[in-house]
């Protein structure tokens, strides 16, 4: 079996970890059908019978709001022979039909109707057949999570110090809650899983280089240099929490004043926060920028969206990019974020397209061998670190990497 320990040397990381089908596999086994894994948001299925299609590493998995107003996570496989039982992505339903011999179940899982019945003996008991739950599911701010192992640490436990960088992005919305309901972009591309973390949370070391068209642009429209974060390194931005989060903490950067004067969606906005949360946090969440924050394994939250990471293969990824809506705002306010988001990330953006192509040309590199060992070095000798393992780091620092492969390295070495 292979020893991950070894591909994992402090500030160096072995290039066979992105392009190995066996380190694949054990991934799926150690990360994907063990931890806590994002499979969707509490906005997408409000109504009693709506559903979202997703997966859990290769798992296909139903979540659903039950008639009973529960929400539950199957796997999507029926128990009669195998056939996924839902194909729609999304959807209202009482009932599940699979559409290979035509059993039914409730939305709550319960086998309604075994087809031919006649033709079964005793050996054919409902409630022997009914779509199987996954053994937990647990949410924090709407986000659902769910884990294929009946055992394991709590969802609170999982997330941690996290929770307070979820709740500084939730909260900018003055009700506290947020709707995924923009959308849902679908990216595609032929590299591993992995880059999409390590890209998505370093926007400021690598962001000079593959981002200086956009960042120019950005400052242009905005009077927001994101240049000044970056030419002026500061510590403690870039964070490793414990668990393999990651989050780019930008509490300590105030946000330039806008050039122009606050538009009256703007200001009804604010008013709305200060309402909300008084004057003085009202103040910081609008006065800085959102934290950027990756849960380990596959949730990020990024200016704009809700990002997901979909493992396909060892060299395949898909990602999923769902424009987050804050609640409680005015309607302008929803449609900047969108301008933004499609101006950054969307299809055509100046930044995510970028962020793909780099990842494929890694993998087109690492696939090819030689000089094995890269680097993550930066910042090394000035971490701070915390007694309960996190450490942060200046802006362009890759403490977080190493944070997040110290922590790869732990769960996938525990059942060796
Ligand atoms: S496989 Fe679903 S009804 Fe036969
Ligand atoms: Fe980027």
């Amino acid at each position: 079996m292979i020893d991950v320990g070894n591909l994992i040397q402090g500030a160096r990381i072995h290039g066979s970890l992105y392009r190995d089908p066996d380190v694949f596999e054990r991934e799926l086994n150690e990360i994907w059908y063990k931890v806590w894994v994002y499979v969707g948001h509490e906005s997408e299925i409000p109504k009693p019978g709506d559903f979202v299609r997703r997966a859990i590493g290769r798992q296909p998995v139903i979540v659903v709001r039950g008639s009973d107003g529960k929400v539950n996570a199957f796997f999507n496989r029926c128990r009669h022979r195998g056939n996924m039982v839902c194909h729609a992505e999304r959807g209202n339903t009482a009932v599940f039909t699979c559409p290979y011999h035509g059993w039914s179940y409730a939305n709550t899982g319960a086998l309604l109707q075994p087809t031919f019945e006649e033709g079964y003996d005793s050996n054919l008991q409902r409630e022997d057949f009914a779509l199987v739950p996954l053994p937990r599911v647990a949410a924090y701010r709407g986000l659902i999570f769910a884990s294929v192992s009946p055992v394991g640490i709590t969802l609170d436990e999982h997330l941690g110090g996290a929770k307070e960088f979820i709740d500084l992005f939730m909260d900018l919305s003055p009700v506290g809650t947020v709707s995924l309901r923009a959308g849902n972009q679908k990216v595609r591309y032929g590299g591993n899983w992995k880059f999409m973390p390590e890209n998505s949370m370093e926007g400021d070391y690598h962001g000079p280089f593959i981002h200086k068209v956009a960042f120019d642009l950005h400052a242009k429209k905005t009077g927001f240099d994101v240049a000044s974060l970056y030419e002026n390194e500061v510590p403690d931005v870039i964070r490793s929490l414990p668990g393999g989060h990651m989050v780019e903490d930008y509490r300590g950067a105030t946000i330039a004043p806008p050039k122009r004067p606050p538009s009256a969606a703007r200001i009804a906005y604010a008013e709305a926060m200060k309402e909300a949360y008084g004057e003085e946090k009202a103040g910081r969440l609008l006065g800085t920028m959102a934290p950027l924050i990756y849960i380990f394994p596959n949730l990020m939250y990024l200016m704009t969206h809700i990002r997901v990471v979909q493992p396909v293969s060892v060299d395949e990824t898909f990602v999923y990019y769902q424009p987050m809506m804050l609640d409680g705002v005015p309607n302008e306010i929803n449609e900047e974020r969108l301008r933004m988001h499609e101006f950054m990330f969307g299809a055509a953006g100046f930044i995510s397209p970028d962020d793909i192509e780099i990842m494929e040309r890694i993998q087109t590199a690492v696939n090819a061998g030689g000089n094995e060992w890269l680097f993550i070095g930066r910042g090394e000798h000035r971490d701070t670190i915390y007694p309960d393992g996190g450490s942060t780091g200046y802006t362009m620092d890759e403490n977080h990497i190493r944070g997040f492969w110290k922590h790869y390295s732990g769960v996938m070495n525990a059942g060796a």
